[in-house]
Protein backbone atom coordinates (compact mmCIF):
# COMPACT_ATOMS: atom_id res chain seq x y z
CA UNK A 1 0.00 0.00 0.00
CA UNK A 2 1.31 3.74 -0.83
CA UNK A 3 1.91 5.63 2.02
CA UNK A 4 0.12 9.25 2.16
CA UNK A 5 1.27 11.94 0.55
CA UNK A 6 3.11 14.44 2.79
CA UNK A 7 3.83 17.02 1.01
CA UNK A 8 1.25 19.65 1.34
CA UNK A 9 2.13 21.75 -1.97
CA UNK A 10 1.44 18.69 -4.02
CA UNK A 11 -1.73 18.12 -2.69
CA UNK A 12 -2.36 22.05 -3.10
CA UNK A 13 -1.60 21.49 -6.59
CA UNK A 14 -4.13 19.01 -7.37
CA UNK A 15 -6.99 20.60 -6.34
CA UNK A 16 -8.34 21.63 -9.94
CA UNK A 17 -10.68 23.56 -8.07
CA UNK A 18 -8.44 26.30 -6.51
CA UNK A 19 -6.50 29.16 -7.71
CA UNK A 20 -2.85 29.24 -5.92
CA UNK A 21 -0.68 31.31 -5.45
CA UNK A 22 3.15 30.77 -3.66
CA UNK A 23 3.16 33.21 -0.54
CA UNK A 24 6.83 34.05 0.66
CA UNK A 25 6.60 31.40 3.05
CA UNK A 26 6.65 29.02 -0.14
CA UNK A 27 3.44 27.60 1.25
CA UNK A 28 0.79 27.93 -1.40
CA UNK A 29 -2.30 30.07 -0.27
CA UNK A 30 -5.82 29.80 -2.52
CA UNK A 31 -7.49 33.44 -3.65
CA UNK A 32 -11.17 33.81 -3.25
CA UNK A 33 -12.58 35.52 -6.47
CA UNK A 34 -13.08 38.51 -3.81
CA UNK A 35 -9.72 39.46 -3.82
CA UNK A 36 -9.45 38.29 -0.23
CA UNK A 37 -6.46 35.65 0.68
CA UNK A 38 -7.60 32.88 2.36
CA UNK A 39 -4.92 30.32 4.26
CA UNK A 40 -4.69 27.08 2.43
CA UNK A 41 -6.53 24.58 4.34
CA UNK A 42 -3.96 21.77 3.64
CA UNK A 43 -5.01 17.79 4.46
CA UNK A 44 -3.29 15.10 3.73
CA UNK A 45 -5.22 12.18 2.38
CA UNK A 46 -6.21 9.43 4.35
CA UNK A 47 -5.44 6.96 1.85
CA UNK A 48 -4.17 6.86 -1.57
CA UNK A 49 -3.45 3.93 -3.78
CA UNK A 50 -3.94 2.07 -7.02
CA UNK A 51 -7.56 1.06 -6.98
CA UNK A 52 -6.45 -2.79 -8.31
CA UNK A 53 -3.82 -2.82 -5.37
CA UNK A 54 -6.38 -1.80 -2.62
CA UNK A 55 -9.95 -2.49 -3.75
CA UNK A 56 -11.00 -2.25 0.17
CA UNK A 57 -9.93 1.56 0.29
CA UNK A 58 -10.68 1.98 -3.41
CA UNK A 59 -14.59 0.87 -1.74
CA UNK A 60 -14.25 3.32 0.70
CA UNK A 61 -12.86 6.22 -1.77
CA UNK A 62 -16.35 5.65 -4.01
CA UNK A 63 -18.06 5.84 -0.79
CA UNK A 64 -17.37 9.84 -0.14
CA UNK A 65 -19.60 10.09 -2.63
CA UNK A 66 -23.61 9.70 -1.26
CA UNK A 67 -26.51 8.09 -3.21
CA UNK A 68 -29.76 7.19 -2.67
CA UNK A 69 -30.97 4.09 -2.29
CA UNK A 70 -33.25 2.44 -5.07
CA UNK A 71 -34.63 -0.85 -5.56
CA UNK A 72 -34.75 -2.11 -9.43
CA UNK A 73 -37.19 -4.33 -10.31
CA UNK A 74 -38.59 -6.05 -13.16
CA UNK A 75 -40.59 -9.17 -14.37
CA UNK A 76 -38.62 -11.66 -16.85
CA UNK A 77 -41.80 -14.46 -17.76
CA UNK A 78 -43.03 -15.23 -15.11
CA UNK A 79 -40.27 -14.30 -12.78
CA UNK A 80 -40.03 -11.39 -10.88
CA UNK A 81 -36.29 -9.72 -9.86
CA UNK A 82 -35.72 -7.23 -7.59
CA UNK A 83 -32.28 -5.96 -6.10
CA UNK A 84 -31.27 -2.79 -4.09
CA UNK A 85 -28.59 -0.24 -6.16
CA UNK A 86 -27.35 2.61 -6.19
CA UNK A 87 -25.69 2.87 -9.09
CA UNK A 88 -28.26 4.19 -10.48
CA UNK A 89 -27.88 7.98 -12.49
CA UNK A 90 -29.80 10.32 -14.84
CA UNK A 91 -28.19 10.63 -18.12
CA UNK A 92 -30.05 12.72 -20.21
CA UNK A 93 -33.35 14.82 -19.70
CA UNK A 94 -34.19 15.11 -23.69
CA UNK A 95 -34.61 12.16 -24.65
CA UNK A 96 -35.28 10.92 -20.60
CA UNK A 97 -32.79 8.14 -20.01
CA UNK A 98 -31.56 6.82 -16.96
CA UNK A 99 -29.09 3.90 -16.23
CA UNK A 100 -27.59 1.56 -13.71
CA UNK A 101 -24.83 -1.39 -13.50
CA UNK A 102 -26.11 -4.82 -12.39
CA UNK A 103 -23.18 -7.01 -11.36
CA UNK A 104 -22.74 -10.14 -13.31
CA UNK A 105 -22.30 -12.35 -10.60
CA UNK A 106 -25.58 -11.61 -9.04
CA UNK A 107 -28.34 -14.52 -8.84
CA UNK A 108 -30.60 -12.08 -11.33
CA UNK A 109 -28.32 -10.93 -13.80
CA UNK A 110 -29.85 -12.47 -16.63
CA UNK A 111 -33.30 -12.13 -15.90
CA UNK A 112 -31.87 -8.43 -15.90
CA UNK A 113 -30.43 -8.60 -18.59
CA UNK A 114 -33.16 -9.86 -20.47
CA UNK A 115 -36.19 -8.04 -19.56
CA UNK A 116 -37.63 -5.51 -21.82
CA UNK A 117 -38.53 -3.31 -18.94
CA UNK A 118 -37.35 -2.26 -15.81
CA UNK A 119 -38.34 -0.01 -12.35
CA UNK A 120 -36.91 1.99 -10.58
CA UNK A 121 -38.13 2.00 -6.89
CA UNK A 122 -36.22 5.27 -5.32
CA UNK A 123 -36.40 4.14 -1.48
CA UNK A 124 -37.88 6.54 1.31
CA UNK A 125 -36.21 7.42 4.44
CA UNK A 126 -38.44 4.58 6.38
CA UNK A 127 -37.53 1.95 4.24
CA UNK A 128 -34.09 0.41 5.15
CA UNK A 129 -35.25 -2.64 6.07
CA UNK A 130 -36.62 -3.06 2.23
CA UNK A 131 -32.80 -1.96 0.97
CA UNK A 132 -31.53 -4.83 3.48
CA UNK A 133 -34.03 -7.49 2.39
CA UNK A 134 -33.58 -6.82 -1.30
CA UNK A 135 -29.98 -6.38 -1.07
CA UNK A 136 -29.61 -9.70 -0.02
CA UNK A 137 -30.01 -12.90 -2.62
CA UNK A 138 -32.99 -14.69 -2.92
CA UNK A 139 -35.10 -16.80 -5.41
CA UNK A 140 -38.43 -15.13 -4.34
CA UNK A 141 -37.84 -11.44 -2.77
CA UNK A 142 -41.50 -10.88 -3.03
CA UNK A 143 -42.98 -12.98 -0.20
CA UNK A 144 -44.59 -10.62 2.23
CA UNK A 145 -43.66 -7.73 0.45
CA UNK A 146 -46.59 -5.61 -1.30
CA UNK A 147 -46.11 -4.02 -4.50
CA UNK A 148 -48.51 -3.57 -7.74
CA UNK A 149 -47.79 -3.95 -11.33
CA UNK A 150 -46.24 -1.01 -13.27
CA UNK A 151 -47.21 -0.20 -17.50
CA UNK A 152 -45.00 -2.63 -18.35
CA UNK A 153 -45.83 -5.47 -15.15
CA UNK A 154 -42.38 -4.69 -13.87
CA UNK A 155 -43.35 -4.96 -9.89
CA UNK A 156 -43.91 -1.27 -8.08
CA UNK A 157 -43.27 -1.38 -4.62
CA UNK A 158 -45.05 0.75 -1.78
CA UNK A 159 -44.39 3.91 0.17
CA UNK A 160 -41.68 4.69 -2.20
CA UNK A 161 -40.03 8.55 -2.81
CA UNK A 162 -40.19 8.13 -6.82
CA UNK A 163 -40.58 5.11 -8.95
CA UNK A 164 -39.12 5.44 -12.49
CA UNK A 165 -40.71 2.96 -15.11
CA UNK A 166 -37.93 2.36 -18.06
CA UNK A 167 -37.86 0.73 -21.81
CA UNK A 168 -34.54 -1.22 -21.88
CA UNK A 169 -32.61 0.70 -24.83
CA UNK A 170 -29.17 -0.32 -24.44
CA UNK A 171 -26.40 -2.29 -22.78
CA UNK A 172 -23.00 -1.51 -22.39
CA UNK A 173 -20.17 -3.44 -20.72
CA UNK A 174 -19.17 -2.28 -17.22
CA UNK A 175 -16.36 -4.36 -16.41
CA UNK A 176 -17.71 -6.70 -13.54
CA UNK A 177 -21.26 -4.94 -14.36
CA UNK A 178 -23.45 -4.96 -17.20
CA UNK A 179 -24.39 -1.36 -17.68
CA UNK A 180 -28.40 -1.02 -18.69
CA UNK A 181 -29.63 2.33 -20.18
CA UNK A 182 -33.53 2.76 -20.04
CA UNK A 183 -35.80 5.39 -21.75
CA UNK A 184 -37.88 6.48 -18.81
CA UNK A 185 -41.92 6.00 -20.36
CA UNK A 186 -43.45 7.38 -16.69
CA UNK A 187 -42.30 8.55 -13.61
CA UNK A 188 -43.96 9.10 -10.07
CA UNK A 189 -43.04 11.63 -7.03
CA UNK A 190 -44.52 11.16 -3.96
CA UNK A 191 -44.30 13.74 -0.59
CA UNK A 192 -41.97 11.40 0.95
CA UNK A 193 -38.20 11.90 2.71
CA UNK A 194 -35.25 9.96 1.22
CA UNK A 195 -33.18 7.25 2.46
CA UNK A 196 -28.84 8.19 1.76
CA UNK A 197 -26.31 5.91 1.42
CA UNK A 198 -22.77 6.89 2.03
CA UNK A 199 -19.09 6.10 3.35
CA UNK A 200 -21.14 2.85 3.95
CA UNK A 201 -23.68 3.87 6.34
CA UNK A 202 -27.51 4.62 5.35
CA UNK A 203 -28.70 7.94 6.39
CA UNK A 204 -31.28 11.37 6.18
CA UNK A 205 -31.27 14.40 4.89
CA UNK A 206 -30.87 17.35 6.93
CA UNK A 207 -30.20 21.28 5.69
CA UNK A 208 -26.20 21.50 5.64
CA UNK A 209 -25.28 23.65 9.14
CA UNK A 210 -24.79 27.08 7.14
CA UNK A 211 -27.69 26.82 5.64
CA UNK A 212 -29.78 25.80 8.52
CA UNK A 213 -28.42 28.46 10.73
CA UNK A 214 -29.96 31.07 7.73
CA UNK A 215 -33.24 29.39 8.52
CA UNK A 216 -33.22 29.53 11.88
CA UNK A 217 -35.88 32.18 13.51
CA UNK A 218 -32.50 33.22 15.64
CA UNK A 219 -30.29 33.77 13.02
CA UNK A 220 -30.54 37.46 13.56
CA UNK A 221 -29.54 36.95 17.11
CA UNK A 222 -26.76 34.58 16.42
CA UNK A 223 -25.21 36.18 13.64
CA UNK A 224 -25.08 39.47 14.59
CA UNK A 225 -22.06 41.21 14.03
CA UNK A 226 -20.14 43.03 17.14
CA UNK A 227 -18.78 42.01 20.70
CA UNK A 228 -21.98 39.52 21.46
CA UNK A 229 -20.54 37.43 18.76
CA UNK A 230 -16.96 38.32 18.60
CA UNK A 231 -15.85 36.63 21.78
CA UNK A 232 -14.97 32.94 22.10
CA UNK A 233 -16.20 33.45 25.84
CA UNK A 234 -19.41 35.36 25.08
CA UNK A 235 -20.29 32.28 22.63
CA UNK A 236 -19.19 29.74 24.98
CA UNK A 237 -21.37 31.26 27.57
CA UNK A 238 -24.74 31.09 25.86
CA UNK A 239 -23.80 27.76 24.48
CA UNK A 240 -22.70 26.51 27.96
CA UNK A 241 -26.49 27.81 29.04
CA UNK A 242 -27.93 26.03 26.62
CA UNK A 243 -26.89 22.52 27.21
CA UNK A 244 -26.00 23.03 30.79
CA UNK A 245 -30.02 24.01 31.05
CA UNK A 246 -30.58 20.29 29.78
CA UNK A 247 -28.32 18.94 31.71
CA UNK A 248 -29.35 20.14 34.51
CA UNK A 249 -33.04 18.95 33.89
CA UNK A 250 -31.78 15.37 33.32
CA UNK A 251 -29.75 15.15 36.54
CA UNK A 252 -32.78 16.52 38.58
CA UNK A 253 -34.89 13.53 36.38
CA UNK A 254 -31.80 11.04 37.85
CA UNK A 255 -32.70 12.50 41.38
CA UNK A 256 -29.31 14.81 41.55
CA UNK A 257 -28.59 17.85 42.06
CA UNK A 258 -26.08 19.72 39.69
CA UNK A 259 -23.55 19.71 41.99
CA UNK A 260 -23.91 15.92 42.95
CA UNK A 261 -23.96 14.77 39.02
CA UNK A 262 -20.89 16.74 38.60
CA UNK A 263 -19.17 15.20 41.59
CA UNK A 264 -20.03 11.61 40.70
CA UNK A 265 -18.91 12.45 37.77
CA UNK A 266 -15.40 13.50 38.76
CA UNK A 267 -15.07 10.93 40.97
CA UNK A 268 -15.63 8.02 38.51
CA UNK A 269 -12.90 10.00 36.42
CA UNK A 270 -9.99 10.58 38.86
CA UNK A 271 -10.56 7.62 41.58
CA UNK A 272 -9.11 8.03 44.61
CA UNK A 273 -8.44 11.48 45.26
CA UNK A 274 -9.35 13.66 48.50
CA UNK A 275 -12.00 16.28 48.22
CA UNK A 276 -9.16 19.04 48.18
CA UNK A 277 -7.62 17.44 45.12
CA UNK A 278 -10.49 17.08 43.44
CA UNK A 279 -11.66 20.67 43.90
CA UNK A 280 -10.25 21.90 40.87
CA UNK A 281 -12.41 19.88 38.92
CA UNK A 282 -15.69 20.77 39.87
CA UNK A 283 -15.33 24.38 39.66
CA UNK A 284 -17.65 24.20 43.00
CA UNK A 285 -17.59 26.34 46.27
CA UNK A 286 -16.04 24.55 49.14
CA UNK A 287 -19.06 24.60 51.30
CA UNK A 288 -21.24 22.90 48.75
CA UNK A 289 -18.80 20.54 47.75
CA UNK A 290 -18.34 19.38 51.29
CA UNK A 291 -22.18 18.98 51.97
CA UNK A 292 -22.90 17.31 48.68
CA UNK A 293 -19.95 14.68 49.40
CA UNK A 294 -20.99 14.13 52.25
CA UNK A 295 -24.91 13.41 51.13
CA UNK A 296 -23.71 11.20 48.39
CA UNK A 297 -22.21 9.13 51.16
CA UNK A 298 -24.58 9.08 53.06
CA UNK A 299 -26.55 7.54 50.34
CA UNK A 300 -24.43 5.16 50.01
CA UNK A 301 -23.42 6.07 46.70
CA UNK A 302 -19.76 7.40 47.51
CA UNK A 303 -17.24 5.71 49.55
CA UNK A 304 -14.49 7.42 51.54
CA UNK A 305 -11.20 5.02 52.84
CA UNK A 306 -9.28 6.53 55.94
CA UNK A 307 -7.35 8.55 54.02
CA UNK A 308 -9.87 10.63 52.91
CA UNK A 309 -9.58 9.01 49.12
CA UNK A 310 -13.07 9.14 47.20
CA UNK A 311 -14.60 6.25 44.94
CA UNK A 312 -17.88 4.96 43.65
CA UNK A 313 -19.74 2.13 45.56
CA UNK A 314 -21.45 -0.47 42.90
CA UNK A 315 -24.93 1.41 43.79
CA UNK A 316 -22.96 4.80 42.71
CA UNK A 317 -21.59 3.98 40.07
CA UNK A 318 -25.29 2.27 38.65
CA UNK A 319 -26.60 5.16 39.49
CA UNK A 320 -23.72 7.20 37.13
CA UNK A 321 -24.19 4.76 34.60
CA UNK A 322 -28.13 5.70 34.19
CA UNK A 323 -27.08 9.13 34.45
CA UNK A 324 -24.68 10.01 31.89
CA UNK A 325 -26.59 7.48 29.85
CA UNK A 326 -29.34 9.92 29.45
CA UNK A 327 -27.48 13.06 29.14
CA UNK A 328 -25.61 11.46 26.38
CA UNK A 329 -28.98 11.09 24.82
CA UNK A 330 -29.73 14.26 25.60
CA UNK A 331 -26.89 15.67 24.61
CA UNK A 332 -27.11 13.95 21.18
CA UNK A 333 -30.19 15.92 20.32
CA UNK A 334 -28.99 19.02 21.05
CA UNK A 335 -25.81 18.44 18.63
CA UNK A 336 -28.17 16.97 16.23
CA UNK A 337 -27.45 19.05 12.80
CA UNK A 338 -23.91 19.22 13.05
CA UNK A 339 -21.45 16.72 10.98
CA UNK A 340 -19.43 14.50 13.22
CA UNK A 341 -16.42 16.57 11.80
CA UNK A 342 -17.68 19.68 13.62
CA UNK A 343 -18.37 17.99 16.78
CA UNK A 344 -14.69 17.02 16.69
CA UNK A 345 -13.47 20.45 15.88
CA UNK A 346 -15.62 21.86 19.05
CA UNK A 347 -14.23 19.32 21.50
CA UNK A 348 -10.94 20.29 19.93
CA UNK A 349 -11.33 23.59 20.80
CA UNK A 350 -12.39 23.13 24.32
CA UNK A 351 -9.81 21.26 25.29
CA UNK A 352 -7.27 23.44 23.94
CA UNK A 353 -8.96 25.82 25.67
CA UNK A 354 -8.95 23.84 28.58
CA UNK A 355 -5.15 23.23 28.71
CA UNK A 356 -4.13 27.13 27.91
CA UNK A 357 -6.29 27.73 30.88
CA UNK A 358 -4.06 25.19 32.87
CA UNK A 359 -1.12 26.82 31.51
CA UNK A 360 -1.98 30.14 32.83
CA UNK A 361 -2.78 29.49 36.49
CA UNK A 362 0.08 27.11 36.93
CA UNK A 363 2.04 30.72 35.54
CA UNK A 364 0.25 33.20 37.57
C1 LIG B 1 -26.93 0.21 -0.84
C2 LIG B 1 -26.65 -0.92 -1.82
C3 LIG B 1 -26.40 -0.60 -3.15
C4 LIG B 1 -26.16 -1.62 -4.08
N1 LIG B 1 -25.97 -1.29 -5.39
C5 LIG B 1 -25.80 -2.27 -6.32
C6 LIG B 1 -25.72 -1.95 -7.71
O1 LIG B 1 -25.80 -0.79 -8.11
N2 LIG B 1 -25.56 -2.98 -8.58
C7 LIG B 1 -25.47 -4.28 -8.17
O2 LIG B 1 -25.32 -5.16 -9.02
N3 LIG B 1 -25.56 -4.60 -6.85
C8 LIG B 1 -25.75 -3.64 -5.93
N4 LIG B 1 -25.89 -3.95 -4.61
C9 LIG B 1 -25.77 -5.36 -4.20
C10 LIG B 1 -27.01 -6.15 -4.55
O3 LIG B 1 -28.18 -5.55 -4.03
C11 LIG B 1 -26.86 -7.56 -3.95
O4 LIG B 1 -25.73 -8.16 -4.52
C12 LIG B 1 -28.06 -8.46 -4.17
O5 LIG B 1 -27.86 -9.60 -3.40
C13 LIG B 1 -28.24 -8.88 -5.58
O6 LIG B 1 -29.37 -9.72 -5.60
P1 LIG B 1 -29.41 -11.09 -6.43
O7 LIG B 1 -28.12 -11.83 -6.11
O8 LIG B 1 -30.65 -11.76 -5.91
O9 LIG B 1 -29.49 -10.71 -7.85
C14 LIG B 1 -26.15 -2.97 -3.66
C15 LIG B 1 -26.41 -3.28 -2.33
C16 LIG B 1 -26.66 -2.26 -1.42
C17 LIG B 1 -26.99 -2.61 0.01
Amino acid sequence: MKTANKDPRSIGDHCSGNRTQNSSDGLSSSSSDTGHVDPLIVVAPAEQDDPLENSIAYRRCLGQFATGVTVVTARSGDKLVAMTANSFSSVSLSPPLVLWSVKRTSQSFEAFRDAPHFAINILATDQLALSRHFGKSGDDKFTSIPWSSGISGAPMLHGVAASIECRRVLEYDGGDHLIILGHVERFTRYDRDVLLFVQGRYGVVRDHPELAAKLDPDADVLNAQGPTNEFMAGLMYRAYGALSTVMTRTQRKEGFDPAQGRILGAIASYPNRTVDMLMPELYLGATVTENSISELISNGLVLMSARGELSLSDQGQARLKRLTDAIRLREAEQLDGLTNDDIAAARRVFRHLISQGRATQSHS
